[in-house]
């Protein structure tokens, strides 16, 4: 089923949705919040703590969660399935926003263990693909799968090479990805936050900041018909 061009979040059409796989992270549990101002309803997907969405006079915007084992894990995705059906009773699925990862600064690339970089392989670039794996099947032509990317994708930074290592294959796994999909199938679009986010205090000392709402607004933007296919966040005008 299509996406129509003239039908926005909380208009008089069908309520929508928007998966967000991620949510109990810095920059997810923040688009949560903007996605659900924006009018959709939103479905939470993590690893760890996403009992707290349960209290829906806390987190109103909130109307299913996906446990991350399904999604970005080796569980059966048959959960997934159920969920879905169950959503699509009184939502239309129209986009995923994948904000999985985060920052890190450790071990020179020549000293980082085994072990460390092939959690850093499993968390930021392998699961982004069995999350497309899982849910891009499940969204109806038109509709956004929206990729959230750093600026160490596409400039080196000393310390931190397994995110931009992950990064700048995040970026190329997004471009084969859109490259593959049918005319009028799902669109995928990448995010590029290119400072750090304000309020995340595991960025020491950073040089310049964007604001999480920034961030939002580029997601709903990136989730909208006729997006730019890379749209970036506090970059610098040319
Ligand atoms: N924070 C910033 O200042 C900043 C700046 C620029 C770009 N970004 C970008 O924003 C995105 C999110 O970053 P963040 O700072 O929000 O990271 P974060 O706070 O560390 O959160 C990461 C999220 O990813 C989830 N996750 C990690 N591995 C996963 C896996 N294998 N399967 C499923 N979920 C997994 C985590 O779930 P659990 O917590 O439940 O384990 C958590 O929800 C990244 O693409 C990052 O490059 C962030």
């Amino acid at each position: 089923m299509p996406v129509p061009d003239d039908d926005s979040a909380g208009g008089t059409g069908p309520l929508t949705a928007v998966v967000v796989v991620g949510a109990t992270g810095f920059v997810g549990s923040r688009l949560v919040r903007h996605l659900g101002d924006a009018g959709f309803g939103v479905v939470v997907c993590g690893r760890t703590r996403l009992e707290r969405f349960a209290d829906r006079a806390a987190y109103p915007e909130v109307i299913a969660a996906l446990d991350a084992g399904a999604v970005t894990g080796e569980a059966s995705p048959h959960a997934v399935a159920v969920a879905l059906d169950d959503l699509a009773r009184t939502h239309r699925l129209v986009g995923v926003v994948a904000s999985i990862g985060g920052w890190s600064i450790a071990d020179r690339l020549e000293e980082v263990p085994a072990d460390t970089w092939a959690g850093f392989l499993d968390s930021h670039l392998t699961s982004h693909l069995r999350a497309v794996q899982r849910l891009a099947p499940r969204l109806p032509d038109g509709a956004a799968y929206v990729v959230l990317n750093g600026a160490a994708s596409h400039t080196p930074m000393a310390g931190s090479g397994p995110v931009s290592v992950t990064g700048a294959a995040l970026h190329m796994l997004v471009e084969v990805l859109r490259l593959e999909s049918a005319p009028g199938g799902v669109r995928y679009r990448e995010v590029v936050v290119e400072h750090a986010v304000a309020g995340d205090e595991r960025n020491v000392d950073p040089d310049r900041e964007v604001s999480a709402r920034a961030v939002g607004e580029a997601v709903v933007a990136a989730l909208a018909p006729g997006s730019e296919a890379v749209v970036r966040v506090g970059a610098t005008p040319a």
